[in-house]
């Protein structure tokens, strides 16, 4: 165990003494915790950024510019979802839920291992890749039949003339989903974990300064400390999949 700044920096073997049951619990997952699903990060080496400008593809300006480019991009991350499977991580996560009366489950994935991993509450803050949006009426459609997810555009079916469908994603520059309700979580828990971001987007980078300013504890799980890492009381690095179902269980013993 070594201490860095402000706040501990666990290495296995770890010892944990929080009790979470009877408390209220806030997870916030990022793109590391289906790293070992084989979907890649943003930020990583090969990560997606290292590959494509945030610019090109994943900006309103980027779907006005240049909506092939965009569109084959999230489709290919939508056919990768067929490829892929949750993790031990998820299903440490589904195993927490399971357990606890209060519990809230936010993440900034688009992916739906969560769900597959058995969480049944899962706020989507980015979006979600099954989905589509009509770009008229925003109504959103579970798109995920083999004839969606070629390179052709996809169509609604909520106007009388189908109009063309965007990716159901938060871009840069647009209003993350369920702030309201995720604030009234973050606002009122005694536990705040952080699993696999790097902190770089805000706002839900600086939800850990929220959830301390209520007086919550608040722990991280990543593989490398991330640009964040010292507003955390605790810090646990290595890879979620690893260290995640050991925690799981201390937090849960009775
Ligand atoms: N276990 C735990 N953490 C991991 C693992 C792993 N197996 N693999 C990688 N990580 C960590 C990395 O060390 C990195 O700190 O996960 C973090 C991933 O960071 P990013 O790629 O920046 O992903 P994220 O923080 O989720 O990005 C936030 O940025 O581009 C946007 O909208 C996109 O939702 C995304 C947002």
């Amino acid at each position: 165990m070594t201490g860095i700044q402000n706040c501990i920096v666990f290495e296995p073997p770890f010892v944990v003494t929080h009790i979470m049951r009877g408390k209220n619990v806030v997870v916030l997952t990022g793109a590391g915790v289906s790293a070992e699903s084989g979907v890649k990060t943003f930020r990583d080496n090969d990560g997606l950024w290292e590959n494509h400008r945030i610019e090109d593809v994943a900006t309103p300006q980027a779907w006005q510019a240049d909506p092939k480019l965009v569109w084959k991009f999230y489709q290919a991350r939508r056919r990768q979802m067929n490829e892929v499977e949750p993790n031990s991580a998820h299903v440490a996560i589904a195993k927490l839920e399971s357990e606890l009366d209060n519990f809230t489950l936010v993440t900034q994935n688009v992916d739906d291992l969560h769900e597959r991993g058995g969480s049944s509450l899962v706020i989507h803050m980015h979006g979600r890749l099954q989905t589509l949006r009509c770009e008229k009426t925003e109504q959103t459609e579970h798109r995920m039949a083999d004839d969606d997810l070629n390179d052709d555009y996809a169509y609604c079916n909520c106007c009388v003339n189908a109009h063309r469908m965007r990716p159901d994603i938060v871009w840069f520059g647009e209003m993350p989903m369920e702030m309201e309700e995720i604030y009234e979580s973050v606002e009122s828990c005694d536990f705040f974990i952080v699993v696999g971001s790097s902190g770089h987007v805000y706002p839900a980078a600086g939800m850990v300064n929220v959830a301390k300013s209520v007086g919550a504890h608040t722990i991280l799980v990543n593989y490398e400390m991330p640009i964040n890492g010292s507003d955390f009381d605790e810090i646990h690095l290595g890879k979620a999949g690893e260290i995640l179902p050991k925690l799981v269980e201390d937090w849960l013993m009775r």
